[in-house]
């Protein structure tokens, strides 16, 4: 019998940081990386180029199950984001990118058409999977998974100097009022909702370094 491949589930909202610390988990035991917001985002982005509006579901759905995506990571740790023949790793990332990701990860249809693909980034030595139902829906049998949180303020001010960072003009109540709008949608839509798996490992990030809940992290995963 073969072993299953094994997969690290960080769940969370939005701003929790787990983009960054599901990179730095997978970076130091050489795992594969599933980023799966960015599958919503860029089926966001692939129905607007359409002129598709982003709550016809059917036709949201068609894009999803037809996305030509690829991503590209370098020895230096970059990585670059494809949409078609399209270079779209800074607009990928836009707060607007974001909205209109939570709007079409709302349609249940869409979900289902992103799963299998999902599912096909689990790959040997290991994949560490960041999203919103990882542990719930789409790696049920992870062997473990993380449910990491912060407080909204917290969340909004990373979100805002992230943003700053890579030189985009945000304003911080826009930010913590976006962030309060994608919780809500994000917690509240009927299928997968962003709740915590039953045998998911709770982490608050609130007040943490990324270096210590990664350290955090890696110390579940050494108990295996
Ligand atoms: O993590 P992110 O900000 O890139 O995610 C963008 C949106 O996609 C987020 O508002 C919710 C949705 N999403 C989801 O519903 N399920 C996932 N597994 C990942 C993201």
């Amino acid at each position: 019998m073969t072993t299953p491949v094994p997969v690290i589930a960080i769940d969370g909202p939005s701003g929790s940081g787990k983009g960054t610390i599901a990179r730095r988990v997978a970076a130091a035991l050489g795992y594969h990386l599933l980023d799966s917001g960015a599958l919503y985002r860029l089926t966001a982005m692939a129905a607007a180029k359409r002129g598709v509006q982003l709550d016809d579901a059917e036709a949201v759905a068609k894009i999803a199950r037809c996305l030509d995506i690829r991503f590209d990571s370098h020895a230096d740790g970059s990585e670059r984001i494809w949409l078609a023949d399209e270079d779209v790793t800074h607009e990928v990332r836009k707060e607007s990118t974001g909205a209109g990701a939570s709007t079409v990860a709302a349609i249940p249809a869409v979900r289902e058409a992103l799963l299998e693909r999902q599912r096909a980034f689990q790959k040997a030595p290991g994949l560490v999977a960041d999203g919103r139902d990882m542990g719930t829906h789409v790696f049920t049998t992870a062997p473990l998974k993380v449910f990491l949180t912060a407080s909204a303020e917290e969340r909004a001010k990373r979100r805002y100097k992230q943003l700053k960072d890579k030189g985009m003009d945000v304003s911080l109540a826009a930010l913590s009022r976006d962030i309060e709008d994608r919780d809500r949608r994000d917690s509240e839509r009927s299928v997968a909702p962003l709740k915590p798996a039953t045998d998911a490992r709770m982490l608050d990030s609130s007040g943490l370094s990324i270096e210590a809940v990664t350290k955090t992290v890696l110390e579940w995963v050494a108990e295996l």
